[in-house]
């Protein structure tokens, strides 16, 4: 069973609301107990986890009635070391968290924060996970808006709901994220149906330039070729986002496994995953984890790792 040491551990971590410290902890005695022949009682922590981790970043709540579930309201719980990023993406955070740190200081000069950013990249390299550490790092609630929702659920009347998520910018200061924001800000877009696309990417443009509320606005898309050219100078940075190189993968397996320490070189091993998104490679890392918990190890052997990325390869790169 888990020591006075291992309890005092996840009780502190649950306090300081360290969430990944918690899993961590709680991942170390599914293995400690999985080794010792408890395998049912290993699996159960393991369920617990996994089911815990679909609420990791966040916890969804629908946010006001009036918005139904267009609007998540997301308790942001990653913190900024957990984000692998270049160090170009990780000086243009820092420096959104310094502008909104010191808008005052900056106000007294008449210069305004930085707070209206456009993040664009692949699927699973971090661009909501930035938003989160962003929310974290601010104390400020996360409120993400499902645009392709507010297109599908709202057409029609659009505009007059994008008019209130910007009265609510205004009136409730937060971290407010525009995911997918491709559906209104696409130059595709204005080709579909009957012009509403234009209409709601007008009234877009409208209110994000008229706004002068102290929260972030932030828009995310994977594909920036295909945004309109109106939309640039309304944001006032553009974060670009791209799978990560050797360096970026050295650093994301080394955090993921930090816990059941691979006792091999990782160098090797990085190559495999060049190609893979963070997202992927995190899954990968996740897989040898519970795999070793299932076979009673407290290390990641090399051939599983290297075997559980290859085979995401040949999932998503096809080779
Ligand atoms: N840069 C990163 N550093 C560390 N982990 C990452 C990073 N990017 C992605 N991940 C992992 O992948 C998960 C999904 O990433 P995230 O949701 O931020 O991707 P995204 O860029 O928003 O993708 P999409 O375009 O599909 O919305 C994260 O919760 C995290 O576990
Ligand atoms: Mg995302």
């Amino acid at each position: 069973m888990a020591n006075a040491e291992q309890i005092k551990s996840l009780i502190k971590a649950h306090i300081e609301n360290d969430q990944n410290r918690f899993i961590t902890l709680a991942l170390q005695i599914a293995a400690i107990e999985a080794k010792q022949g408890h395998t049912e009682f290993a699996f159960e922590i393991r369920d617990l986890i996994d089911k815990s981790k679909l609420s990791k970043v966040v916890k969804l709540k629908p946010f006001l009635n009036d918005f139904g579930d267009l609007i998540l309201e997301i308790v942001p719980q990653v913190r900024k070391v957990e984000l692998i990023v270049t160090s170009e993406i990780s000086d243009k955070i820092e420096r959104i968290l310094l502008e909104y740190k010191q808008s005052d200081k900056l106000g007294k000069y008449g210069m305004k924060n930085r707070r209206k950013i456009m993040m664009a990249g692949s699927p699973g390299t971090g661009k909501t996970m930035t938003a989160s550490v962003i929310a974290q790092e601010l104390k400020l609630p996360l409120y993400i808006i499902l645009m392709d929702k507010l297109v599908t659920k709202f057409m029609g009347e659009t505009g007059n709901k994008l008019r209130q998520i910007f009265e609510l910018i205004e009136e409730k200061k937060g971290v407010y994220f525009f995911d997918e924001f491709d559906t209104i800000g696409g130059e595709r877009a204005k080709d579909n149906d009957v012009g509403e696309m234009r209409r709601v990417l007008n009234s877009f443009l409208h209110f994000i330039e008229n706004d002068k509320s102290e929260s972030l606005i932030l828009a995310a898309t994977n594909n920036i070729s295909l945004l309109d050219q109106a939309l640039f100078r309304r944001f006032d940075d553009i974060i670009r986002y791209n799978i990560p190189n050797e360096i970026e993968i050295l650093k994301l397996i080394t955090n993921k496994l930090s816990i059941f320490k691979p006792t091999f070189k990782l160098e090797p091993i990085t190559k495999i995953a060049l190609g893979l998104s963070h997202a992927e490679i995190t899954s990968v890392c996740e897989d040898a984890i519970k795999d070793a918990i299932l076979h009673n190890k407290n290390k990641i052997e090399k051939n599983k790792l290297m075997k559980f990325l290859e085979i995401k390869r040949s999932v998503y790169l096809g080779n």
